[in-house]
């Protein structure tokens, strides 16, 4: 089952590249700029990386933010998350960066998205993994905010593809930002939101309706509302489940809780992602192995799984088609 999970090529849809930041790389960059970490060792920050909720996370990853400071230092990072996915044979990724967790400390807005476009956009061309890049707004800040950042995504739409919402959930439903994302719709962008991993089915319904998702980041509480789960299922409207992530924020108690099962005998697009690997113990190969495991998935679930990744993707579709062609060719589905 391992073999065959390291072997199919595949798409990733759901990594923060802030939350790819392994400790090393931020004891590293705090050096290189000067900055004291609130801790003396690697040793030190892993053992906060046990959290009670998305929340405790949230102030962790934030901290680690300040380290990025210089273009090169949000290379790296991008960097450091491909030579992973290389590792894991990713041949498509569709990353999440929050802007304003920088351009809050002062950091520019083309800092970060030139730093990580120029890192994608190499290994594109040196290891053979195509890209897309989603701006996320943070929910737990105004509408207002978004509203002001939107002109710089705006300008950068040529390295820009879409619009998301992550950050704290509960509290902030997708209605609070439906403005910007409406705007975001008309210029054309592609709109995804973080829905259902701690807020109940109605945010999911909200992000559906109110801001009109292209697809669903997490989205587990769907499964409370059953006419909304078929719905999402008629639709075709894909969620990205990021199992590690999911456990490690208490979404479920045990790995062998996780919903995956019900969600693709409920006929969900469902995919497979890391979400923030760095801390939540692992890259796409291990949520699959991991989650293969705890639950028993089938050779044939785990094809379903990673052929839902580029389906599910941004891709064109005559391009989807090349990726879902070279898939059939391992053959073990059917
Ligand atoms: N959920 C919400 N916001 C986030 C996450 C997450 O898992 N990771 C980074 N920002
Ligand atoms: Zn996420």
């Amino acid at each position: 089952m391992n073999e065959l999970i390291q072997l199919l090529p595949k798409a990733e849809l759901h990594m923060h590249i802030e939350g790819s930041l392994e400790p090393e790389l931020m004891f590293k960059l705090a050096e290189r700029n000067g900055i004291e970490l609130p801790y003396d060792s690697v040793d030190e920050l892993k053992a906060k990386y046990n959290f009670n909720n998305l929340q405790e996370f949230l102030d962790i990853y934030y901290q680690g933010c300040a380290v990025l400071q210089t273009e090169q230092d949000f290379y790296d990072l991008a960097w450091a998350y491909l030579e992973k996915a290389k590792d894991d044979h990713v041949v498509h990724t569709e990353i999440f960066y929050d802007p304003q967790s920088h351009t809050n400390r002062g950091i520019p807005f083309e800092t970060a998205i030139n730093g990580l476009y120029r890192a994608f956009d190499d290994a594109q061309n040196q290891l053979g993994i195509s890209f897309h890049i989603i701006a996320c707004f943070l929910r737990h800040l105004p509408e207002q905010d978004a509203l002001d950042l939107y002109p710089k995504i705006f300008e950068n739409r040529d390295k820009i593809l879409g619009i998301g919402l992550d950050s704290s959930e509960m509290g902030h439903p997708p209605e609070k930002y439906q403005k910007v994302f409406a705007q975001a719709k008309k210029d054309g962008f592609k709109v995804v939101a973080h829905a259902g991993e701690e807020g109940p089915a109605a945010y999911v319904r909200e992000a559906i309706d109110i801001l009109q998702v292209d697809r669903i980041d997490h989205g587990n509480r769907c499964l409370d509302d059953d006419i909304l789960t078929a719905q999402i299922a008629k639709a075709g409207l894909a969620l990205t489940v990021c199992p590690l992530s999911n456990l490690k924020l208490q979404v479920v108690k045990d790995l062998k809780d996780h919903p995956i099962k019900t969600m693709l005998n409920k006929g969900l697009m469902a995919t497979i992602n890391s979400d923030d690997p760095a801390y939540f113990g692992g890259y796409i190969n291990d949520n699959f192995y991991q989650l293969a495991e705890a639950v028993s998935l089938s050779d044939d679930q785990i094809f379903t799984l990673v052929e839902n990744s580029f389906k599910a993707s941004f891709l064109p579709e005559s391009i989807k088609e090349i990726h879902l062609k070279a898939l059939n060719s391992f053959g073990s589905h059917e």
